[in-house]
């Protein structure tokens, strides 16, 4: 899993130093795909012609982006202040996947030692060893661990072995990806085709922001889809009856100066252009003399394709850290504002009415079916867990919630009158991805919940909702839990809408989401005694997390988060369990945090802090306002205004995203890119 980004300027003068800028900051914006090494591939001093073979330059650095970047003026040889009219550079950070974090193993690759071909890639190449039995038989020599190596290996020996002189660049690349399995977005850069680019993708995401002064016209885009895709409101998709092997698409060239910019996601386009090209799978886009054009793996010779240029309604400031400190936090402060553009144009506050428009079509089929499948990993996972009650209630259906690698291992029976949920921020998660296409096999009804317009999942379900919580960087999730709640909570009352006895609980819910914002805004307003409660903890090396019921949820994501960002150890225990096991853990040295509010579980949550009381623990509470019951017996409290039962998960993970921030920021660490870990987790 790692993070795509090239530039490529058309009769748009460019120092290379301005052309490192670009490409540095394109994976500054990737950085959270992955981040234990990066590398960039440009042209060096030398005039570009065919023959001369040592024009690429690679530079190659293990770590972080920033030293990457301080590595590129090292670089002997190199003359920043050289304007480039016209010139294409690759460039990539990478999250370790076949061969540990080394400047070798990372990218760009190459074909040989000149450098004839270089290559970008997200994914995995499940035949590499296959290919690369092939390839050393033929000679060809290779210095990396990894699957990616063999893709220049590959175009080189088609190059080599080709029968005219006169096949493109998009052709050789053609050749080798019809020689490729598993997933897979590439860029491609070679000497042999100077200011040249082809890109190309299968399973893994890729999109090409365009910057030209000349109006990228109708002319250019003869279709459009999907041009509401980013319209308040209007979210939702249609992407399923997209046409191919349509006509070509010119969107400039003719010397007429244009940039393009290929990347893994929107964040890193933004900045330049908000007018993209979304790639399917197998397509194949050339960038020859400024002018790019389309093709599909296999389509008859000289068919090209259209996709159309879409507009992106995301704002830069909405991918940058702002005066907070990691972009955690700020996902975090930001969430009044997400969780209300959930709602936002679905939700009718005056009728109560709440219309998901990516379901609509959907919704008798849902309402016939025989149960619910939500499927997800790591947070989105607890979303599906912190929802299943709510939506048992509300639909009356039996609600299954799974881990989208465990259902798997078990091969889950699903059958034709299963609706199955795909729960996930980025939309890119494989082992969600594959528990999708299983179901889909078997003929359920898919429907994808995720934060990533454009998304491998959001694509390949039959409707879905967007969540619209915004970019999210921080690579633990934050404002994406609080938004995958509500839309799922949104689907249980559209669902219950014409159900006269669940009536006055629907009313409940929607006016507790109607004040939603406005509650999340009073528990961020407790964030300093939360700092306050981390100085005291943040030395210890174990935190226990308990609670029940429609708080249960919030015990595993409190518990998640506090191992992802702080290294400590951390569970999330059902309280009804304690005396199963847990128990034995608890002393007066050991750090326990409680769940307990005023809901059906109350008195039962009560038993459990006199079972740890009585074992000298001193419990911190998470409890409502006012409350001498429970925090009589508490070492401190965390006093939550009060909401509909099952909204309080909401307001109760909120304290325990900032502990777990804190903490991890008073231990020292790096809050957005914790070790191991990556945003998006797109190998099995
Ligand atoms: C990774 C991330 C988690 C995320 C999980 C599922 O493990 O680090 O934050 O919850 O993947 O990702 P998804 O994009 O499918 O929600």
């Amino acid at each position: 899993m790692c993070g795509i980004f090239a530039y490529l300027n058309y009769c748009v003068p460019r120092t290379r130093k301005e052309i490192f800028e670009t490409l540095v900051k394109g994976l500054q914006r990737l950085e959270y795909r992955g981040y234990d090494s990066a590398g960039i591939a440009v042209d060096g001093n030398k005039k570009t012609t065919a023959e001369d073979n040592s024009n690429i330059v690679l530079i190659k650095k293990k770590g972080k982006v920033k030293a990457l970047d301080e590595e590129l003026y090292k670089k002997d040889g190199m003359d920043l202040e050289a304007e480039l009219d016209t010139h294409f550079g690759i460039a990539h950070t990478r999250w370790a996947t076949h061969g540990e974090p080394s400047a070798l193993n990372c990218h760009p690759h190459r074909s040989d030692k000149n450098n004839e071909f270089v290559v970008i890639h997200n994914g995995i190449i499940t035949n590499y060893k296959e290919l690369k039995k092939y390839l050393n038989s033929k000679g060809y020599e290779f210095e990396s661990e990894t699957d990616t190596e063999v893709i220049p290996k590959l175009i080189k020996y088609v190059y080599d072995n080709r029968e005219r002189d006169d096949l493109s660049f998009s052709t050789l690349v053609e050749r080798v990806i019809q020689q490729l399995e598993g997933a897979f977005a590439l860029v491609f850069k070679s000497h042999h085709f100077p200011g040249e680019a082809v890109a190309t993708r299968r399973g893994s995401p890729l999109l090409i922001g365009v910057r030209s002064k000349y109006e990228l016209s109708a002319e250019h885009i003869p279709i459009q889809y999907n041009s509401d895709l980013f319209k308040e409101g209007v979210q939702e998709k249609n992407s399923h009856n997209r046409p191919d092997n349509s006509t070509a698409v010119n969107s400039a060239g003719d010397g007429k100066a244009v940039e393009y910019y290929f990347a893994s996601d929107a964040s890193a386009i933004i900045e330049h252009t908000n007018k993209v090209i979304y790639l399917e799978d197998d397509d194949i886009v050339a960038v020859v003399g400024g002018k790019l054009s389309l093709h599909r793996l296999n389509s008859l010779a000289g068919e090209d394709s259209v996709r159309a240029i879409q507009t992106l309604q995301m704002e830069l400031q909405e991918i940058m850290k702002g005066n907070f400190e990691a972009f955690m936090q700020k996902e975090i402060f930001e969430q009044p504002e997400s969780v209300f553009n959930t709602m936002r144009g679905r939700i009718c506050f005056d009728t109560n009415k709440v219309i998901l428009g990516g379901l609509k079509d959907h919704l008798k089929e849902i309402k016939r079916c025989r149960r619910l499948i939500v499927i997800g990993c790591g947070t989105s996972f607890h979303a599906a867990v912190a929802t299943r009650q709510i939506l048992e209630e509300l639909t009356e259906l039996p609600v299954m919630v799974e881990l989208a690698s465990d259902f798997l291992d078990r091969n889950t029976p699903v059958f034709r009158d299963d609706v199955c949920f795909y729960i996930s921020q980025s939309g890119e998660t494989a082992d969600t991805l594959m528990a999708l296409r299983y179901c889909k096999d078997r003929g359920a009804l898919t429907v994808g919940v995720t934060n990533t317009v454009g998304s491998s999942i959001s694509r390949d379900t039959d409707c879905g909702v967007h969540i619209n919580a915004g970019p999210e960087i921080g690579v633990a999730s934050t404002k994406a839990y609080t938004s995958q709640f509500v839309a799922l909570i949104m689907f249980g009352l559209m669902m219950s809408e014409d159900r006269i006895s669940l009536q006055p609980r629907r009313l409940e819910i929607i006016n507790g989401l109607r004040i939603l914002p406005d509650m999340i805004k009073k528990v961020l307003t407790l964030d300093k005694k939360i700092k306050s409660i981390a100085d005291e903890l943040y030395q210890q090396k174990s935190l226990l997390v308990m609670g029940r019921g429609f708080n249960y949820a919030t015990c595993l994501e409190g518990a998640l988060k506090i191992k992802e960002i702080t290294y400590m150890h951390s569970e999330g225990i059902l309280a009804g369990e304690l005396k199963h096991g847990p128990l034995a853990l608890i002393d007066k040295h050991m750090p326990v945090i409680m769940i307990i509010m005023r809901d059906a579980c109350y008195t039962k949550c009560q038993n459990a802090l006199q079972q740890v009381t009585a074992r000298s623990g001193r419990p911190i509470i998470l409890c409502c306002q006012d409350d001498p019951e429970v925090s009589k017996n508490a070492y401190k409290t965390i006093e939550l205004p009060q909401t509909v039962d099952c909204l309080q998960g909401i307001l109760s993970v909120i304290p325990l995203q900032l502990l777990s921030f804190h903490l991890a920021v008073l231990r020292g660490y790096d809050v957005d890119c914790p070790r191991n870990l990556a945003k998006s987790v797109t190998v099995e």
